[in-house]
């Protein structure tokens, strides 16, 4: 058995100064003292929090966008997790147009089985909605996907409205739950048009194609989607303080749904896209970096409960890719890199300042993600029975972020000199101690995780 002694455990409720106790990879115990037997290990916490593992609901690892792959692969990006303190990645397996979700799921498991340091699971993106997607369904379940993701906007993966009622309704019978990324696609090819004819090329023509309202209108839509088939759905990366009106103004009148944002959105603004030369094409994602009024109405939804899970939507590329769109920046690939860095930027920002408590930071790292995506109560929470991926956590450690210092596989990020305070000590996953003195000692030990169904 192994002891965890005098760590503060963030558990759901709150925290409390105790003891946790793993065996055979799984929480054994958790009391305020727990006694030693002959043979045990005894890893000493004091002065560090305990948290669940973390979970990120939101990466891109290996994923073909049509002109460019993304930096980070299962091997990196997943190393890259661990060593921030994430456990489980839910990374998107996507139906290429014309083919199955089942080729899909096969193709996710080749690049992630044996390879991943970290544990998955995957969300699958529905890009081709027909009676043999739909069939597929149940055999998505029975191989533990219990969440989907749709697109409104890029050219190659977005679905019509009708298309987008159909399958969350079929979510509604079948215990799934849909993301849905939320930007009106025939705005957006409008909005890139009109920049591309008035002659605007640079990486500053990015947010001006696509501005809050593209957001926004897409948001409503969605709602009024999820209202008519009774189902609540997950509204992923939300950007824009108009597109949080929507959300309030649905949850005023009754209607449950899922907010994620990522740290972006939070601690970055619009600035970034008015660096000189192509150094703002680092910036390019979608939906874009909102300005200074959408990052505090983001942040005010943040702290007083309004948002449920922040993830990274982590999809890395290197400057060179991005210099794919030096001449006309619609080709530069979209996306930027964050998944080791998250538990870091959220405890440097919020919970060191005293502006959110530890056990809410767990609740939207890991417990709502696990609730949301059919992990809990094997993931996200620190319980007897749950599964041992847990997250020795220095309150104090410094930490700065540097390109150069980071494990993603990348040459830039958007932190670029950040000095954050808290940081990882140990890792373990499944009871073994994978992260040890802030490195990863123990690489690709992840696990492929099934999920269960979920009631939405
Ligand atoms: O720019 C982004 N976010 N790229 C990844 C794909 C997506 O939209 O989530
Ligand atoms: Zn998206
Ligand atoms: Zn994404």
């Amino acid at each position: 058995m192994k002891i965890i002694k005098n760590g503060m455990l963030v558990l759901e409720d709150g925290l409390v100064c105790g003891d946790l106790a793993v065996e055979n990879g799984v929480i054994a115990a958790i009391a305020g003292s727990i006694a030693p037997a002959a043979g045990d290990e005894i890893i000493d916490a004091s002065g560090m929090l305990v948290f669940p593992g973390f979970i990120d609901g939101h990466t891109h690892f290996d994923m073909d966008n049509g002109t460019t792959v993304t930096a980070d692969d299962f091997v990196t990006g997943t190393r890259a997790a661990l060593s921030g303190g994430t456990t489980v990645v839910i990374d998107f397996a996507t139906q290429d147009r014309g083919d199955s979700l089942d080729n899909a799921l096969k193709a996710w498991h080749k690049k992630a089985d044996g390879r991943s340091s970290c544990h998955y699971a995957f969300h699958m993106a529905i890009s081709d909605w027909n009676e043999h997607t739909k069939a597929e369904l149940p055999n998505m379940f029975a191989a533990g996907i219990s969440s989907f993701k749709l697109y409104l906007a890029y050219d190659n993966l977005r679905l019509p409205d009708e298309s987008v009622y159909e399958i969350i309704r079929e979510m509604k019978r079948l215990g799934g739950v849909v993301g849905v990324h939320c930007e009106n696609g025939d705005l957006v090819n409008a909005g890139i048009k009109r920049q591309k004819a008035e002659g605007r090329l640079t990486p500053a023509a990015h947010p001006a194609a696509r501005p809050p309202v593209v957001e926004a209108e897409a948001v409503k839509r969605l709602l009024a989607i999820s209202q008519l088939t009774d189902c609540t759905v997950n509204i992923v990366h939300l950007s824009s303080k108009a597109g949080l009106a929507e959300v309030r103004r649905a949850r005023q009148a009754g209607q449950r749904v899922f907010v994620e944002t990522c740290p972006h959105y939070l601690l970055l603004t619009d600035e970034c896209y008015r660096l000189p030369g192509f150094e703002s094409a680092k910036f390019v994602c979608s939906p874009p970096i909102r300005d200074e009024q959408s990052r505090q109405a983001i942040e005010e939804a943040l702290l007083n409960g309004e948002i449920d899970t922040v993830s990274t939507d982590h999809c890395s590329y290197t400057l060179a890719q991005k210099a794919l769109g030096k001449e006309d920046f619609s080709k530069i690939p979209n996306g930027l890199p964050g998944v080791e860095h998250r538990p870091a930027l959220i405890f440097s920002h919020y919970v060191a300042t005293g502006l959110m408590s530890a056990a809410r930071m767990s609740s939207l790292l890991s417990t709502n993600s696990a609730r949301q995506f059919g992990l809990y109560p094997q993931k996200g929470a620190l319980r007897v029975g749950s599964d041992a991926d847990i997250v020795l956590w220095n309150p104090n450690k410094k930490q700065v972020i540097t390109a150069q210092a980071q494990l993603q596989n990348t040459d830039n990020t958007p932190y670029e000199g950040a000095i954050l305070t808290g940081g990882v000590e140990r890792v373990l996953l499944m009871g073994e101690t994978v992260v040890s003195d802030g490195k990863v000692i123990k690489e690709r030990e992840g696990r492929y995780v099934s999920r269960h169904p979920v009631e939405v």
